[in-house]
């Protein structure tokens, strides 16, 4: 396989349970370069857990994980974040009485280099959200769609190659859904990231996504297209239906 077409990330069997529950069951899935990967499922479906796997914030009961095919089981979230893995959290990421721009500072801690460069990365990281004209503002008195922007700008900031956004449009307005998934169509446009979305908002899921992947009661559902998935009985019956009542 040509390294360029290697997988970013690779599951094979990965499982977590807390006590007599099975959170994550037997779950084999991988993210591709430059696609942007929807991860969906009713509530409780698995989605944050899966993330705190393959972020290293759990450590699995049984499965791997591997990283441009490196096995990285049981890795510390910081060495999975150093090899191009950055996330962000369900309930915000973000230092609320800080300014944007240190906010967004904060996620150049590791390898982006000196104060200099650091500066120009968080300028760049800036442009590219729309968030210019807000870096002197203090980050919590901002509208919710900036805010959720400059969560999105600190985990960016590393540039990272997998970017994982645990439900970034939950209470966002229409336009600030749309700003934002403009914004994560360039990130992987113009950076070549490939983005990890646990998302609710089914409109912008089958918009955005390459492919989707849906559990359903920790157990890997169905893989496709949006036009797989949409027309999936499994996943109509499951999650669709059963959310939208038809
Ligand atoms: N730390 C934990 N301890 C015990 N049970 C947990 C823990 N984290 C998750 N669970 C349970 O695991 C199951 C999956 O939860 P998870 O948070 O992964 O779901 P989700 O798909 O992200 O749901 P939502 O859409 O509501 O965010 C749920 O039954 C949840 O209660
Ligand atoms: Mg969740």
């Amino acid at each position: 396989m040509q390294a360029a077409d290697q997988p970013l990330l690779t599951t094979k069997g990965l499982t977590r349970r807390f006590g007599g529950l099975v959170a994550v069951s037997n779950l084999d899935f991988e993210i591709r370069p430059r696609e942007i990967l929807g991860l969906i499922g009713p509530n409780g479906a698995g989605k944050s857990t899966t993330f705190n796997l393959i972020s290293g914030f759990y450590k699995p009961t049984a499965g791997e994980l591997f990283v441009f095919g490196r096995n990285c089981t049981g890795k510390s979230p910081l060495a999975i974040s150093r090899m191009g893995l950055v996330r962000t959290f369900q309930h915000g990421s973000l230092m609320r009485s800080m300014s944007v721009r240190d906010n967004i500072l904060l996620g150049t801690i590791h390898g982006v280099g000196r104060g200099a460069r650091r500066r120009e990365r968080v300028a760049e990281t800036a442009e590219m959200l729309g968030l210019t004209p807000y870096l002197a503002d203090e980050a919590g008195t901002l509208p919710h769609g900036l805010q959720r922007l400059v969560s999105i700008g600190i985990a960016f900031a590393a540039r990272p190659r997998l970017l994982c956004l645990d439900e970034p449009l939950t209470g966002l307005n229409q336009t600030e859904v749309a700003n934002t998934l403009t914004v994560l169509q360039r990130i992987r446009d113009e950076f070549g990231c490939s983005v990890l979305l646990v998302e609710h908002n089914m409109k912008a899921v089958m918009s955005v996504c390459d492919r989707i992947v849906v559990l359903h009661h920790g157990q890997h559902l169905a893989t496709g297209t949006p036009t797989e998935i949409r027309a999936n009985g499994n996943v109509i019956d499951a999650y669709l239906g059963h959310r939208h009542g038809h």
